[in-house]
């Protein structure tokens, strides 16, 4: 849907959501984004926004403290909201509220639906580098994890894709493909014409798709979301979504599980217990957050956007041999720091080492903490993932230190 886009001269006017908390707000904080680090540090590693409650949600929340209405979940009406904002938001319209599942978050449904459609010792193929759960949830359930590294454009690179379902099929009756739709850690947000390739290959190898969407409604400007389950070829996919990341709900745990018209009966069996885990609070947050959020989104997408805008400019200014690849949805931006200095990845550098993480080099020297590529699987050495759903003023507080440090670093270095 076409919705107003704001120039990189002109960006969205007040309110933006990401400049309304002070520094001193969120240091009081006590989710692990503040909690975790000590105080002189800025924290922008995992994805959490600094950003205050959507009033829509706000008020449903308070709503239901007043009540006391805290109960067990009792989730009518968090599907038909998904839906609404599905169909007005990317037009998809034959999204069944009766083809879903009330999960308790995003990567706990992806494992449901793992135990769903693949055996244990069967292969899970992902697009390195991804999300590091993506590994651990899925090595947890007993499943193996098979790597298809994204091409050097940071987009899928099918043939890659191809080989590792061959292989994977060769390993085990039953594997599945963990896409990330759009993609953590670059920013991707993966075209129609990528997924309906992705479809074929999954349909001709066997491979059952399952599609994490938890970051879709944060498509920045000039991007457009395609929902997996609307593309030719998915009808036995499934998508796995919350409102966790746009909204900031992360806290307020129930996510959605959707499959495909060809994959209803297997999501039907699902066990009942699955259902016990969201939290009744999170259906009411999550509810609110897709019926009455969308103006919202919208002011925070604007000052994302504008983020993301600034974010190129400080680089260049201040880390300019670090490399930045756009993203197109999401608040997270990949950066390549291997030409960076002494403490960059070599070529033949081991995944894990953390003398060789720019990650440990911006914690040490800068006071800033991001998320090291290396947990991101092959292809995550040398690179950090920044967190840039912050206010303008601590982004560049934090770019600005990161370039010190680079200096620094590379000053002693070469003494
Ligand atoms: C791609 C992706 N999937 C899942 C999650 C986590 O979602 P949940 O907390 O609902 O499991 C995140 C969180 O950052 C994410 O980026």
């Amino acid at each position: 849907m076409s919705r107003p886009t704001p120039s990189d001269d002109h960006p969205a006017a007040a309110p933006n959501p990401l400049t309304q908390l002070t520094l001193d707000q969120l240091r009081r904080r006590t989710s692990v984004k503040w909690g975790r680090y000590a105080p002189d540090v800025l924290p922008l590693w995992v994805a959490e926004m600094d950003v205050p409650l959507a009033p829509a949600v706000a008020d449903a929340l308070q709503r239901a403290i007043a009540l006391g209405d805290t109960g067990y979940a009792h989730p009518t009406g968090y599907a038909e909201a998904f839906g609404e904002f599905a169909a007005e938001r990317w037009g998809w319209t034959d999204f069944s509220p009766g083809r879903t599942a009330v999960v308790p978050d995003v990567m706990l449904g992806i494992v449901e639906v793992l135990r769903l459609v693949t055996d244990p010792g069967d292969t899970v193929v992902v697009c390195s580098p991804v999300y590091p759960p993506f590994y651990a949830f899925a090595q947890h359930a007993g499943r193996q994890v098979a790597e298809a590294p994204l091409g050097a454009d940071l987009r899928i690179d099918l043939a890659a894709l191809e080989e590792a379902f061959r292989r994977a099929r060769t390993r085990g009756r039953r594997p599945a493909f963990l896409l990330c739709n759009p993609h953590n850690p670059t920013g991707v947000v993966h075209r129609r014409t990528e997924l309906e390739a992705v479809a074929e290959l999954a349909s001709r190898h066997g491979v059952r798709v399952i599609s994490d969407e938890i970051h879709a409604p944060l498509a920045l400007p000039g991007a457009d979301v395609t929902p997996y389950l609307t593309v030719t070829g998915a009808q036995d996919a499934f998508a796995v979504t919350s409102g966790s990341k746009a909204w900031n709900l992360a806290g307020l745990k129930a996510a959605l599980a959707i499959a495909g018209p060809h994959a209803a009966a297997e999501l039907a069996r699902m066990p009942e217990e699955v259902s016990h885990g969201p939290s009744h609070l999170g259906v009411v947050a999550q509810t609110a957050a897709l019926r009455d959020g969308g103006e919202w989104l919208d002011h925070l997408l604007n000052g994302l956007h504008a983020n993301r805008t600034r974010l190129e400019t400080l680089l260049a200014e201040h880390l300019p041999t670090v490399g930045y690849h756009r993203p197109e949805g999401t608040y997270l931006a990949w950066l390549d720091c291997r030409r960076l200095g002494p403490h960059s990845a070599q070529p033949d550098s081991a995944p894990g080492d953390v003398s060789l993480d720019p990650a440990q080099l911006f914690l040490e020297r800068a006071r800033v903490a991001l998320s090291s590529g290396n947990a991101f699987g092959t292809g995550g050495a040398g690179w950090v993932r920044l967190n840039f759903a912050t206010s303008p003023a601590i982004l560049t507080d934090a770019v600005t230190r990161m370039g010190r440090a680079a200096q620094e670093a590379g000053a002693a270095a070469a003494k």
